[in-house]
């Protein structure tokens, strides 16, 4: 799934999604049951999806972008099995979150933006959350954590290569 799948991998996913579109097609409000059944068979809703989404329902490309970037939980590019969130707000970077970025790309080749080649890990960094006093703040999954220095994020992130 996701980046890793092309040629007779990626037709099958087409051809799947093309049966959602037409289970769907006419029905109101068929736009975020289509994009979440897509997300669900790509893993992410890249600009070929979107397209072929708009011309199934009949919906302007734009229409189908503007919902994809409007909801966190769709993604326009692919996500890792833990997904790695680096506030980037000025308190995070001030404690050194930088550091923890900079780690992830020297340890791992893991840049904002861009997932693991093994598909572990994905990276985001984002702003501000609210919740400065424990900067630098750090989310993997579902998880939370604080004022991380680079040898305990390290270590989280050797945990989580366990899992
Ligand atoms: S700057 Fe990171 S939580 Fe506020």
């Amino acid at each position: 799934m996701g980046e890793n799948c092309e040629g007779q991998c990626r037709q099958t996913q087409f051809a799947e999604l093309d049966k959602v579109i037409e289970e769907y097609r006419g029905t109101p409000g068929a736009l975020i049951p289509v994009l979440h059944k897509a997300q669900e068979i790509f893993g992410y809703l890249p600009e070929e999806v979107q397209y072929r989404i708009s011309q199934g329902l009949g919906l302007p490309l734009a229409d189908v972008y503007g919902v994809v970037t409007f909801y966190s939980r769709f993604t326009l590019v692919p996500k890792g099995k833990h997904d790695i969130g680096v506030c980037l707000g000025t308190a995070c970077y001030v404690k050194g979150a930088g550091e923890l970025v900079g780690w992830l790309d020297k340890e791992l080749g893991l840049k904002p933006g861009g997932i693991t080649r093994d598909g572990l890990f994905s990276l985001e960094t984002t702003r501000c959350v609210g919740a400065c006093g424990m900067a630098p703040v750090v989310t993997i999954g579902e998880e939370v954590k604080g004022r991380l220095t680079v040898e305990q994020f390290s270590e989280i992130i050797r945990e989580y290569q366990q899992k």
